[in-house]
């Protein structure tokens, strides 16, 4: 695996790729890398000759700065994880890398920007963004693969591409869960004991939302979720929402759209988790 820490020399080896006719495919990570990042990467590797692997702790996404300075970071295991998968390229920049001089590019993503992820955490997907658009400039991957767990970020990302023309096929991947159900998250590590034992309840209560589907209401299902997700102590719940899987709108009838999922945030502790299920 080679690793480059800085732009130009990054570049040179991604034409060196090109020149020999090469298609890549890039997982673009912040570390504290997990199961659910190795599955996009040995997908990535899997339909791409070349695995590219971003690691970069983008500070501009975090609307919290307690949140990021306490954001996990395992660069040794991240190591042993990427070759594990055998990736062939490594791309982590310092932020003086990223950003020599501020990028104050205002993005607009309308409504798709404007609910759950975006009004509870003001300028993140701005930040994701900016990050993404840079990483897609300088590695140009053919094909970019992201979680499901991230499902907004996934919309706002297929939606960045689209306005500016971006020559990249955005992969969505399916959420990887532990065995108890609570999906993989780079935050999970910071969970205690406790909150550790609890926090699969998210997917059970979620789940048992979507199974009542006949006899509820997308308001009734909201709502039961809610009330059992607020029954555990020790979850503070930010939002559940069931929206359209497209444009990410909350609606009346399951008939009035195409696709739908129940999402939520919540706190646990001192972590903040989402997850999300679909519904159809
Ligand atoms: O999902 C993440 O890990 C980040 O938001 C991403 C896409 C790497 C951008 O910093």
């Amino acid at each position: 695996m080679q690793i480059f820490e800085t732009i130009r020399p990054a570049q040179q080896q991604i034409s060196e790729y090109r020149k020999t006719g090469k298609t890549i495919g890039f997982v673009p990570t912040m570390g504290a890398l997990h199961e659910g990042h190795l599955e996009l990467m040995r997908r990535a590797k899997a339909e791409n000759d070349i695995l590219v692997v971003s690691i970069f702790v983008n500070p501009i996404q975090f609307n919290n700065p307690a949140d990021l300075e306490k954001y996990p970071r395992t660069p040794e295991k991240d190591n042993a994880m990427l070759r594990q998968v055998k990736c062939d390229m490594l791309f982590a920049p310092d932020v003086e890398e990223m950003y020599p001089e501020p990028d104050n590019t205002i993005y607009q993503f309308g409504k798709l920007a404007s609910v759950m992820e975006g009004a509870f955490r003001p300028g993140h997907f701005n930040g994701v963004a900016v990050v993404v658009r840079k990483l897609f400039d300088i590695l140009t991957p053919d094909k970019a693969y992201f979680g499901e767990k991230d499902y907004q970020q996934l919309a706002i990302i297929q939606s960045l591409v689209k306005q500016f023309s971006i020559p990249v096929e955005i992969i969505p991947c399916s959420i990887v869960r532990e065995k108890d159900g609570l999906a993989m998250s780079s935050r999970n590590i910071r969970l205690s004991d406790n909150e550790r034992a609890i926090a699969p309840k998210i997917y059970e209560i979620l789940k048992k939302a979507v199974s009542l589907r006949k006899v509820l209401s997308p308001f009734e299902m909201e709502q039961y979720a809610s009330k059992e997700l607020q029954k555990i102590e020790l979850f503070d719940l930010e939002y559940v929402s069931i929206a359209d899987d497209t444009g990410l709108q909350a609606f009346t009838h399951w008939n009035d759209v195409n696709g739908a999922r129940i999402f939520v945030a919540l706190q646990l502790g001192k972590v903040r988790l989402i997850d999300n299920v679909r519904i159809f």
